[in-house]
């Protein structure tokens, strides 16, 4: 049977993806360079779905290693998911994102090409509307004005993907633009697990409520917003992977370029989703305001029409699942790392 390759899919996203692909009865072959996973997510998709997929610890950016996946297996479908994606760091080395995402990306397609393989989805992120962007988020917006080098990375890939599907009329691709995933498998095996510092909301609440750290900062409460606290678009993980699933069999069946939003139309502030994860888990999360957080944006959310129009999809799950599912998975985090010692 034809396969599905999921670059980066031990990821957070990948490996969701990964579970509902493999459901859905599709055989999945992952590729990942582990920089930023770990290899014993393969086992826990195979413990959710009962199949385990081939896994493939590649860089892509060697021309050889990713021909050699495409030598070895029949792939009728890639979804991209493979790219470094820390803000903070993309601005302090450019070079390395730009390297790292382009070039990865450049020789899977080269490889999809020589191989006659003509299904890409790309993990792409409702960044590239900029900082000028008008609110909900329409895929017809302009795009471009990136704020950071990681956001103009995910820009200049859809530039590529689309010159690449223009100029191959054979292909067909979608670039998913992504709002802000949250929550976690509901089995608890599968989540974030972000290296370091967390950067982003709810792995770093989670981390607070595990008492891994000292309290929240806020970062701002004086945004033009109902209450003066960041809003955003957030988006349940396992809603996202169904998204890739359906935009998937949206491309099986069309040729051309699509850019299609994932988010669910919805904004909710930080603090609306500090308090949804006190309520959710009875809990009750220490928090302080601080200073804006540089490069920030007060308020975005997705118009998500698109996505049912072509798709037929739409995000079902709410925040008090994401609240509850992330901390399911966070407490699983904690006891696996007491099992092995604090490792
Ligand atoms: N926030 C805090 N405290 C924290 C972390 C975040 O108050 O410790 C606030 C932010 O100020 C913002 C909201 O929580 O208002 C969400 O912040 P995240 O960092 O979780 O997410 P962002 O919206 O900043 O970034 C996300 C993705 C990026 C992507 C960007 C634009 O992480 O990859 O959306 O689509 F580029």
């Amino acid at each position: 049977m034809a396969k599905i390759l999921l670059t980066g899919g031990c990821g957070y996203i990948g490996s969701h993806t990964a579970v509902e692909l493999i459901n859905a009865g599709r055989d999945v072959v992952i590729a990942d360079d582990l920089s930023n996973s770990d290899k014993s997510v393969i086992d826990r998709i195979e413990m959710i779905t009962g199949k385990r997929p081939d896994l493939y610890v590649s860089d892509l950016k060697d021309k050889k290693e990713c021909e050699k996946i495409f030598d070895e297996n029949d792939i009728s479908a890639v979804i991209h998911f493979a790219g470094y994606k820390a803000v903070g760091e993309s601005v302090l080395s450019p070079l390395k994102y730009y390297r790292n995402n382009l070039d990865s990306t450049l020789s899977l397609l080269e490889s999809m090409r020589s191989h006659l393989c003509n299904t890409i989805i790309f993990s792409s992120s409702a960044t590239v509307y900029g900082t000028d962007g008008v609110v909900p988020y329409t895929e017809s917006a302009e795009t471009g004005g990136c704020s950071n080098p990681y956001g103009w990375t995910k820009f200049m890939i859809e530039r590529i993907i689309c010159d690449t599907v223009l100029a191959n009329p054979d292909m067909s691709a979608v670039n998913l633009r992504y709002f802000n995933p949250i929550g976690a498998h509901e089995s608890g095996l599968i989540g974030e697990n972000p290296s370091g510092i967390p950067n982003n909301l709810m792995p770093y609440i989670t981390q607070v409520a595990s008492g891994i750290r000292d309290h929240l900062n806020i970062y701002g409460n004086d945004y033009d917003t109902p209450d003066g606290t960041g809003v955003r678009d957030y988006i349940h993980v396992v809603d996202l992977a169904k998204g890739h699933l359906a935009a998937l069999e949206y491309a099986e069946k069309h040729k051309g370029t699509e850019c299609i939003n994932l988010g669910t139309g919805v904004g909710y502030s930080v603090l609306d989703v500090v308090n949804a994860f006190n309520e959710a888990n009875h809990l009750d999360l220490p928090y302080v305001f601080a200073k804006r957080r540089e490069g920030d944006l007060a308020s975005y959310y997705a118009n998500p029409k698109k996505a049912y129009e072509l798709l037929g999809w739409k995000a079902e799950k709410t925040l008090v699942d994401m609240c509850k599912d992330s901390w399911r998975w966070q407490v699983y985090l904690k006891n696996s790392e007491n099992k092995d010692g604090g490792k």
